[in-house]
């Protein structure tokens, strides 16, 4: 539907998914938790899983879990196994055979699975890592041609796709880059599938609406909500030295992330 998109936000622990989730019930808005590799690792592969399905089957809420990331098929292969609702297999770094080779694989591996798991496929690569970046990392930035998007898609059967359109992974001290809505609505019409628009953190909020209203369907936010937390928890432990229970030292953290989740859903959910 035009106008809204759906916000997709990583987690690193059970806070940040309770923040995500107290922010997207507040506003009564469907939410995709994603986790990297990484915060894959950290969190627990199956855990993960048994975290937001506990949370959709106790509350009947529209919230999924997202393998964000993943960069070889055995992990995509694994976070299918573990019963995670959608994969990303992120190719962008491949020289464009390899990259279809590889998604295709993983989007077979989806079809057999039994289980409607949608597959994500990355086309123009757009910097790594969620963390604050001096300036654009070196190979990062270049557009995503419609053309070669279409045929992307079309050799690889993806269900959802994600183009460089202008965002970059993180959050750049230098300024980020406008997001090229004109690209985005060619994309997606020659594309055919929704996009998912990656490196959300420290766009402008003209820049979210705009890539919206052009056909981006899912927006994923990271740097932000991890800054949040580091500030809230290192002042909380700066203002209570002698505080000794985690949940009471990490309250403030939780906070100040589900304040990021609620204004960015705002955003993504304004229909207008
Ligand atoms: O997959 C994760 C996102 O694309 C996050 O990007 O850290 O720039 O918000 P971000
Ligand atoms: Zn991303």
């Amino acid at each position: 539907m035009k106008g809204v998109a759906i916000g997709h936000f990583n987690i690193s622990n059970l806070e940040g998914l309770h923040a995500i989730y107290r922010a997207a019930k507040k506003l009564n808005v469907p939410v995709i938790i994603g986790v990297s590799e990484g915060e894959e690792e950290f969190v627990g592969r199956a855990e993960a899983v048994a975290l937001v399905k506990a949370i959709r089957e106790q509350d009947n809420y529209p919230i999924f879990l997202n393998a964000d990331h993943h960069t070889s098929a055995e992990s995509v292969q694994a976070a299918i196994d573990a019963g995670f609702d959608a994969v990303i297999i992120d190719g962008a770094k491949m020289p464009f055979d390899e990259n279809v080779k590889i998604t295709k694989e993983c989007v077979e591996y989806a079809r057999q699975s039994g289980r409607e798991v949608l597959v994500e496929g990355e086309l123009g690569y757009i910097g790594s890592g969620s963390n604050i970046k001096d300036t654009i990392p070196e190979g990062a930035g270049i557009l995503t041609r419609p053309e070669e998007a279409k045929k992307f898609v079309e050799m690889t059967g993806v269900d959802l796709l994600a183009p460089s359109v202008g965002s970059i992974h993180g959050l750049i001290k230098s300024g980020k880059p406008h997001i090229d809505a004109a690209l985005v609505s060619e994309i997606r019409q020659y594309a055919g599938v929704p996009l998912v628009l990656h490196g959300g953190s420290g766009l402008r909020e003209e820049d979210f609406t705009n890539a919206i209203k052009a056909g981006v369907a899912i927006i994923h936010i990271n740097t932000e909500i991890r800054l949040a937390y580091d500030e809230a928890l290192k002042k909380s432990l700066a203002e209570n030295p002698s505080e000794t229970t985690p949940y009471k030292i990490l309250q403030p953290a939780v906070d100040a992330v589900e304040e990021v989740v609620e204004n960015r859903l705002k955003l993504f959910n304004m229909r207008s």
